[in-house]
């Protein structure tokens, strides 16, 4: 596996690939891999002739009180969980080499961005958009990979690759979780023995209306109701949305529709977790 800083490198690179007629996967990150990010690399080695992982965690898509600061990273352990899936190119840049001056050119995804997450995070998915169209021009891939534990991002991501006619191919992979449910995020490595417990409960109500669900109960209000009250059972936890959406547009569903998904968003002690479920 090569490791690279510079955009000019990844960009020729990627070219000389192409021009041999290789299939490039990608897997964009921002590094603490675990085993979420390790699944989208094994499915992208599987499906490609060349694998190129990014990590770089990207400022433009942190609020101004985010945890941009703290953020895990771990460059050596990533390093050695990427070659460990075959990767062949492993792309770090540093912060001046993706923004060298104050960016002034962002993708704007408009109402997707807006809703859930991006209500809550304003900017948020402007940088995501933002970062993701910069990386698809300097890795060039066949195929990206993404995963459904970000639900809302991968509809930001489909969404502009439709509206800018990018030439990429969008995989979204399942959530992988914990043994006890928890979906796997760098983020967990914020939570103490007591709020990692606690975290347990999401995973937990979002099964629970997901079991009522195919039992019956259609209607989303209900639904909603019965796991934000499961989540409320564990007072440490602060809910911020719980949703049903239309899996396109991820507009709020009032009347029971065929593609929902059930998303919720809740803070414990300094942290922020993300889970959803489809219906
Ligand atoms: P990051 O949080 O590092 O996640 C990188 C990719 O791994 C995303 O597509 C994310 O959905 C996926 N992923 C994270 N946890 C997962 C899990 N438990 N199961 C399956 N997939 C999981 O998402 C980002 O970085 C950034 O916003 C990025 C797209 C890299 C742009 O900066």
């Amino acid at each position: 596996m090569k490791t690279i800083t510079t955009i000019a490198d990844t960009q020729s690179l990627a070219e000389s690939f192409r021009r041999e007629g290789k299939r490039i996967g990608f897997v964009p990150t921002m590094g603490f891999l675990h085993e979420g990010h390790l699944s989208l690399m094994r499915r992208a080695r599987d499906e490609n002739d060349i694998v190129v992982v990014s990590i770089f965690v990207n400022p433009t898509q942190f609020g101004p009180k985010e945890d941009l600061d703290r953020y895990p990273r771990d460059a050596e352990g990533d390093r050695n969980k990427c070659e460990s899936t075959g990767a062949d190119i492993l792309f770090t840049p540093g912060v001046k080499e993706m923004y060298p001056e104050k960016p002034e050119v962002f993708v704007t995804v408009e109402d997707v961005s807006d809703r859930l997450e991006g209500a809550i995070r304003p900017g948020h998915f402007r940088g995501v958009a933002t970062v993701v169209a910069k990386l698809f021009h300097i890795v060039k891939p066949h195929r990206a990979y993404f995963g459904q534990k970000d639900f809302q991002q991968c509809a930001v991501i489909r969404r502009m690759v439709k509206g800018l006619n990018l030439d990429v191919d969008v995989a979204v992979l399942p959530t992988v979780r914990e043994p006890d449910g928890l979906a796997m995020s760098s983020r967990n490595s914020y939570l103490n023995a007591d709020e990692r417990r606690a975290a347990t409960v999401l995973f937990r109500a979002l099964s629970t209306a997901r079991t009522l669900f195919l039992e019956g109960t259609k209607t989303p209000e209900k639904l909603k109701k019965t796991a934000k009250r499961i989540i409320e059972e564990e007072p440490e936890m602060i809910v911020d949305y719980v949703e049903i959406v239309d899996r396109e547009t991820l507009a709020q569903v009032t009347t029971p529709g065929r593609e929902m998904t059930l998303l919720v968003a809740a803070k414990i002690g300094k942290t922020r977790l993300i889970d959803n479920i489809m219906l």
